[in-house]
């Protein structure tokens, strides 16, 4: 059996490093690091000095986190993520997570790419995830509870109702066309059959991807809020004119990845707003 991840160290080395406690924690997916320029007072930690985080190996995951604030507010951005595809065991991938936690951070925010199922979410289209599907088979949660973990975390409302609201308002503020649907996630790292597009579409998904559900099943159980989007990169495997590429995801995720930064800056003052006290 690997070693447990010690996040103790990992949250020290940070600490020492960070100009202040952030509140609100963003996880940036493929080809969506692009919010990271809107940050102001930039600090600048690369997970390969964290102690206990791998090097990223994906293209696209550029591994690093980035602290400072949008508008007012303290948020630390991470950029890239570890996957269970990559090869990481549950207790890295679920790391990241813990270490927010750890740190003062009380709402996360997720972004993600994936194939969209429902036909309305063409390439380039925004979805705040409604619910999720735990595709995986897998859970960081198995095994001996960590910290103050709950054991049986409540999940019939794993996004936060009222932080779907901020971003509904948000979106509309800015003219930003928001979808809502539900994210099914897969193990990959190969893209799905047709088959199996048309199996999850049964099962109730809009979009699929390869992340995002362990980050929640932590945060939940650590009692985080919640909120996700995913970029629909590329229409899922069988609904769309020819063959999935990595090339394509990223490109689709950078463009419409500008649309999703300007949400999260706007997004990010009104929780701050909403939750004063608490979010700085
Ligand atoms: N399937 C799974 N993961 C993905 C996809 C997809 O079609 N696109 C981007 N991430």
């Amino acid at each position: 059996m690997s070693e447990a991840f010690d996040v103790a160290s990992a949250v020290d080395h940070l600490r020492s490093r960070l100009p202040e406690v952030p509140r609100i924690g963003i996880v940036l997916g493929s080809g969506l690091g692009g919010v990271a320029d809107r940050v102001t007072g930039r600090t600048e930690v690369p997970f390969a000095r964290v102690p206990g985080y791998p090097g990223t190996s994906v293209a696209g995951h550029a591994g690093t986190y980035v602290a400072g604030r949008l508008g007012d507010t303290a948020v630390l951005l991470q950029s890239g993520r570890f996957h269970r595809y990559e090869g990481h065991p549950d207790d890295i991938v679920a790391a990241p997570i813990r270490v927010a936690a750890a740190l003062g951070v009380h709402t996360l925010i997720l972004t993600n790419a994936a194939g969209g199922i429902r036909r309305d979410l063409d390439p380039g289209a925004i979805m705040l995830l409604a619910d999720h599907i735990n595709w995986m088979f897998t859970s960081p949660l198995i095994g001996a509870v960590h910290g103050r973990e709950e054991r049986f975390p409540d999940m019939s409302r794993p996004y936060d109702e009222a932080l779907a609201d901020l971003a509904r308002t948000a979106a509309r503020d800015l003219g930003v066309r928001l979808d809502e649907g539900v994210y099914a996630a897969v193990l990959g790292p190969a893209y799905e059959t047709p088959a199996e597009v048309r199996l999850l579409e049964r099962l109730g998904a809009d979009a699929v991807g390869m992340s995002t559900v362990p980050e929640v099943l932590v945060a939940r159980a650590l009692g985080l809020r919640c909120l996700a989007f995913s970029v629909v990169t590329n229409r899922a495997a069988g609904l769309g004119a020819g063959a999935l590429g990595h090339e394509e995801v990223i490109a689709t995720g950078r463009e419409a990845g500008t649309r999703l930064a300007e949400l999260l800056a706007h997004l990010v003052v009104e929780i701050d707003r909403s939750y004063p006290g608490s979010a700085k």
